[in-house]
């Protein structure tokens, strides 16, 4: 039997009235703030999130402020149809997918600048004004919802730390969880973007991964976090792909490490394959660099 679609609004009005009438049933929301193209690393947020409120809001929107004017926002990927389609079948409450112009009204003129994690010299170096985009859209999400909730993939790892920070920054009543990153067999994070690749980049695209595990690996066993990612940004570089950065930092600021025995430490990467730019982290395990007697 084919599930019931979920009820989709576009309007800030709507999704409020929504919201405020669960609310007023003493109900609890989630949002998973999305762009769409749904695979499986999102639908795994949907199920996280509702596991921990009554209601599930899923927004989809293509935000055009956190695309640089070389970037894929004309190609990204969109399918709303199908997008609905996988969210009936989790049965999702409520989706929102505002226009452009309702996002972004005509006269528009405000930013939610960010900096601590928007500032670590990883994404930012290469994506300039990306946090900011990503900043104010879901600022304006969380406002126009108003969740108790919401979700944000590790797998865009320094996105959510910016948006952890932005919500306490701004006193937002929300809780912010991170969802774990929903990988391919071979170890590839989901993507949207991964349809970009073609077959013979896909095959490669899972040595970012394991390029990360290998550099984890000698971090945990006692080795030079510094010199892991260099060894990491070789093996990659080798295998054809070209490394925008690969980097260990604090996992809770994303500043540089400054005492690699103590501080949990996150593992980043950001590399292309052809035209396609692939992102990835994973966490140096604590318990084993204790017992490597680190
Ligand atoms: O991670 C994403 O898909 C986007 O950056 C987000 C959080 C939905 C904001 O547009």
């Amino acid at each position: 039997m084919k599930a019931a679609l979920p009820k989709i609004v576009r309007r800030i009005n709507a999704l409020r009235t929504q919201v405020a009438a669960w609310r007023a049933s003493g109900e609890t929301v989630a949002l998973v703030p999305t762009m769409g193209a749904l695979h499986d690393g999102h639908l795994a947020l949907v199920e996280e999130v509702q596991k921990r409120a009554g209601r599930v809001v899923v927004s989809i929107f293509v935000n055009p402020a956190q695309f640089g004017p070389n970037e894929d926002l004309a190609r990204y990927p969109r399918d709303e149809r199908g997008d609905t389609a996988k969210l009936a079948r989790l049965g999702t409450d409520l989706v929102y997918a505002p226009s452009p112009a309702e996002i972004y009204p005509t006269g528009f003129a405000s930013k939610v600048l960010v900096n601590g994690p928007a500032k670590a010299g990883l994404e930012d170096k290469y994506r300039p004004d990306h946090f900011a985009g990503v900043a104010t859209v879901v600022a304006k999400l969380l406002i126009q919802c108003q969740p108790d909730i919401a979700i944000f993939g590790e797998k865009d790892y320094q996105q959510l730390m910016v948006i952890r920070r932005m919500a306490i920054d701004l006193d937002l009543p929300v809780r912010i969880v991170g969802g774990a990153t929903r990988r391919e067999k071979d170890g590839l994070a989901m993507s949207s973007r991964n349809i970009y690749l073609a077959a013979s980049e896909r095959a490669t695209a899972p040595l970012l991964n394991a390029a990360l595990h290998e550099a984890g690996g000698r971090i945990a066993e006692g080795g030079d976090p510094a010199k892991a990612a260099a060894a990491a940004r070789r093996a990659l570089t080798r295998a054809g792909f070209r490394v925008d950065y690969v980097a260990a930092r604090n996992a809770d600021t994303l500043a540089a490490l400054t005492a690699p025995r103590e501080e949990p430490i996150r593992l980043l990467a950001a590399a292309w394959l052809g035209r396609t730019r692939l992102i990835d982290n994973i966490a140096v395990k604590k318990a084993s660099r204790k017992k490597a007697g680190a």
